[in-house]
């Protein structure tokens, strides 16, 4: 079963949406349009009566909303309706509902534990559908260079009910991390100088279990959030 992503255009490149509770990597560089992305991904599960749990660590709920104002997609009106929950995870409330303490804690692995336990058991207890984690910044601060249990909780979301997304903040497109490997898909935000102009672009890098190629479509945004053209490449 695939989902809708709620982008224009976007689900056309991908046979009509992502397959269900996959997880899926959305990396760029800064501003390249990763958060508004995974906005509108939640927006869509809120109109399709989906549960989205938002995931941020340096954004707060009213920043995000305010960012995502100037578009018309219906960002507020979804975290209104209460079907998109955001979830700062360095909130007092989050770090006490994690069950960690500061970073400066010395049972690391503990609260490594607490944290991967008690997302995905959130994911499950609330009948999570769309999960989305902005960024991995907020892992490495969680599980700073401890892979095997990044790995570990990565896995574990992956065999939950929960579509997710992850956000990966990545300049260079070469410079793949494991969590690229082990993620179904990668979809690559392009923002870039050509001929004195900026030019953003979107490539799917990867989508197990769907036909794709690599190439770079036009993508803008407008008063509705970003759209992608399916039929534009860019050919550079
Ligand atoms: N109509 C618009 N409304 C809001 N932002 C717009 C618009 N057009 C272009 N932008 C730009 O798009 C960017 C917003 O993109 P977004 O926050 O989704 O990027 P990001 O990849 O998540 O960035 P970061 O890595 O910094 O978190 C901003 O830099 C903003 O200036
Ligand atoms: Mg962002």
């Amino acid at each position: 079963m695939r989902v809708s992503t709620g982008v224009p255009g976007f689900d056309t490149l991908v046979n009509g949406g992502l397959l269900k509770d996959r997880l899926y990597i959305i990396s760029g560089p800064p501003g390249s349009g990763k958060t508004t992305f995974c906005a509108q991904f939640a927006t869509k599960g809120a109109i399709d009566d989906e549960r989205t749990l938002y995931l941020s660590m340096h954004e707060t709920q009213e920043e995000l909303v305010n960012d995502m104002s100037s578009f018309e997609f219906g960002f507020e009106k979804a975290i209104a309706s209460g079907q998109v929950k955001f979830l700062n995870v360095l909130d007092g409330d989050a770090q006490r509902l994690l069950s960690t303490s500061s970073r400066g804690s010395r049972d690391v692995s503990a609260n490594i534990d607490n944290f991967s336990n008690k997302i995905v058991s959130i994911v499950e207890s609330k009948g999570v559908d769309r999960l989305i984690i902005d960024s991995t910044m907020l892992l490495e601060y969680y599980f700073s260079d401890d892979l095997d249990a990044l790995v570990t909780f990565l896995t574990k979301l992956k065999r939950t009910d929960a579509t997710v997304l992850l956000i990966s903040e990545m300049t260079d497109p070469t410079s793949y991390s494991d969590a690229h490997y082990l993620a179904h898909g990668v979809v690559f935000f392009h923002n870039y100088l050509e001929a004195g102009e900026m030019v953003r672009g979107i490539q799917l890098i990867k989508m197990r279990g769907t036909p794709i190629d690599c190439d770079i479509r036009e993508i803008e945004f407008t008063d509705r959030g970003l759209r992608v053209d399916p039929e534009t490449k860019i050919h550079s």
